[in-house]
């Protein structure tokens, strides 16, 4: 799984084979500019969801609901997951333990496939006073099975597992049915996650622990445009090849 907020990388990434495409509230933090993702809103997750969909990608197409989506009441949720699933998502993400059980059955309830997610959620940044790796205790680490069987009993159809020692990603994994996909969980997970910036070099933070970086696109980036900068500067640019014919009768 990887992210991807808009049509081209959508497209580029589907094109790579990846098995799922996940429209994540870090658009928040990744594209828009802001420093958590508590920044974005439904609306905006729809608008880039709309975005991706339009690739018309094989992969799976998943949206995070975004922060206070969720936690206000069930119908809510289910009114705000149904804006993302008709802007072209297939599922929906959600943060949190045993305390979102109402919030996932009535989303399963009204056929709405959710995707769990446990571990160092950023949602709760302000709550836990800092990115912290969670589940590092045995006491928190039973905890999170705990929250993972409660989600998987309400019918989550996969567990995104963030940010833990990678003995509970192997632990969560081996606990449950169906699939977990972990970041920063280590290679026990079945499946993985990263944040398409990250992986291609498009941030302008320090990548985190877990992040392998498999392309330097930001400084490919700076290199073209100065390229293009510098030939219209020196006015090599546009050539008469770049350029429409003139008409004869303009000529005169
Ligand atoms: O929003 C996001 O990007 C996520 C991660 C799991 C990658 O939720």
């Amino acid at each position: 799984m990887i992210t991807a907020y808009d049509e081209p990388t959508a497209r580029y990434a589907d094109a790579a084979g990846v098995d799922i495409l996940l429209v994540g509230d870090s658009l928040a933090n990744v594209v828009l500019g802001h420093r958590d993702t508590l920044h974005v809103t439904v609306e905006q997750m729809a608008h880039h969801v709309r975005a991706v969909a339009a690739a018309s990608p094989n992969a799976h197409v998943v949206a995070d609901m975004p922060w206070l989506s969720y936690h206000v009441g069930a119908a809510a949720a289910v009114a705000n997951a149904g804006e993302l699933i008709r802007a072209g998502a297939q599922g929906v993400k959600l943060e949190g333990g045993a305390i979102r059980r109402d919030v996932v059955r009535a989303l399963v309830d009204a056929e709405i496939p959710v995707m769990g997610h446990l571990g160092l959620t950023p949602q709760s940044v302000l709550a836990f006073g800092g990115y912290k790796v969670q589940g590092k205790t045995r006491d928190a680490a039973k905890l999170l099975v705990e929250d993972a069987l409660v989600l998987q009993s309400e019918g989550i159809y996969s567990l995104v597992v963030e940010g833990v020692p990678s003995v509970v990603g192997t632990q969560l994994t081996e606990s449950l049915d169906i699939p977990t996909i972990g970041i920063g969980a280590g290679p026990g997970t079945d499946g993985q996650v990263l944040v398409i910036h990250d992986l291609l070099g498009l941030t302008n933070r320090r990548p985190a622990k877990f992040v392998r970086q498999y392309a330097d696109l930001g400084s490919a980036i700076t290199e073209a445009v100065a390229r293009y900068a510098q030939d219209v500067r020196e006015a090599t640019f546009p050539s008469e090849a770049e350029s429409y014919a003139n008409p004869e009768e303009l000529l005169d």
